[in-house]
């Protein structure tokens, strides 16, 4: 099977298939991920990054289990996804889309094996899942576009932090879906990119898929974006998620939370954009949310080449909790909930299943 090379992640030939984020924007190339441990180790890695795609790698990390494994009966082939899924989802303990995928494959595979169906029956389910998973999170975020389309009417500049788009999805984008249907209404659309320190998420991924659709942006240092603010340079903030508490506290990349303290103190709306994947309805709050703690070398190095003295004490949180009373509306594939979020998630939530 040819590979798609509009999609981040996908199944080909019984193996998954990566762009592999951690030589983009210079090597444009596809990683292919024919045992469990790579899927994991291309997740921890952030070859794979940003929390639907991961979310969707997960669920095709288990279903490969499934394709690899050896073992004659259902319940022995379940119980392999399982170890699969426990395997894959402490990759990344921040992301809920992680946890979210890999279950939902297991679940399914699970119905068909009490169901009384023999392992292959069970494997092809857990194949099946997992590739329905990936076009679910196209429409998704196709719909989350649409949701947010009118947001930046009237706005000629927007901000956005880290990658929320194509390559941290599937195929479109969750923050970025919103800006490119934004521009679809307003061509004029002009996109401010925080680098993203430490890896350069929006250096190096956000600038290159914006410049890739032709959208308009300016990459500044992730200090900048507050004194353009207060010059009235800003019209609006859009970010993604990696898992929204069930009050509307949200956690995403570090440097989110003073992105929307600088956005209230100057008046600027802030959205954040994620499919209801990310909606963690069993967190109560924001405190409650791990946060995954990475390599101190992230910061240390850049490519190989050191950015601080050797061996420098180091404190790198991936990602920061921004309260809910920071957040504008959460634009969702089912419309823009506005606070109080508890209720407006929990509602999406019920009708969506
Ligand atoms: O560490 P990363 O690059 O996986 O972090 C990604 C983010 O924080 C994204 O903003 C988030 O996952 C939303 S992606 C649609």
């Amino acid at each position: 099977m040819a590979i798609d090379p509009t999609r981040t992640v996908q199944w080909c030939d019984d193996a998954v298939v990566l762009i592999d984020q951690t030589a983009l924007p210079d090597v444009e190339r596809f990683v292919t991920c024919a045992t469990v441990q790579r899927v994991a180790d291309a997740i921890s890695t952030l070859e794979v990054r940003g929390a639907p795609a991961i979310g969707v790698t997960g669920a095709m990390g288990v279903a490969l289990a499934g394709v690899c494994s050896t073992a004659a009966a259902p319940a022995e082939v379940l119980a392999e996804l399982e170890t699969a899924a426990e395997l894959l989802v402490a990759t990344r303990p921040t992301a809920v889309n992680l946890r979210w995928g890999c279950e939902q494959v297991v679940r399914a595979a699970g119905e068909v094996a009490d169901a009384g169906g023999d392992r292959d029956a069970v494997v092809a389910e857990a194949v099946r899942m997992a590739c329905w998973l990936a076009e679910d999170d196209v429409a998704r975020c196709r719909a989350i576009g649409q949701a947010g389309s009118q947001l930046f009417d009237g706005c000629s500049d927007v901000v956005t932090h880290c990658n929320a788009g194509a390559l941290a999805t599937v195929a479109y984008g969750t923050a970025l879906g919103v800006v490119r249907a934004a521009r679809d209404r307003n061509p004029d659309l002009h996109v401010w990119v925080d680098e993203t320190r430490p890896v350069l998420q929006g250096a190096r991924l956000t600038s290159y898929e914006l410049g890739r659709d032709g959208i308009t942006n300016t990459v500044i240092a992730d200090g900048v974006a507050a004194s353009l603010m207060r010059a009235g340079r800003i019209g609006a903030a859009v970010v993604g998620a990696d898992r929204i508490a069930a009050n509307g506290d949200v956690a995403n990349k570090i440097g989110t939370y003073s992105l929307a303290v600088a956005a209230h103190h100057h008046g600027v709306p802030f959205y954040v954009a994620a499919p209801l994947s990310t909606v963690d309805a069993l967190t109560a709050a924001g405190a409650d949310i791990v946060i995954e703690e990475r390599d101190p070398d992230e910061v240390r190095n850049y490519r190989g080449q050191p950015v601080t003295p050797a061996g420098a004490a180091v404190h790198n949180p991936a990602f920061d909790v921004t309260p809910a009373e920071l957040v504008t509306g959460i634009v969702t594939e089912v419309g823009v909930l506005h606070a109080p979020y508890g209720p407006a998630l929990a509602a999406a939530l019920s009708g969506a299943r």
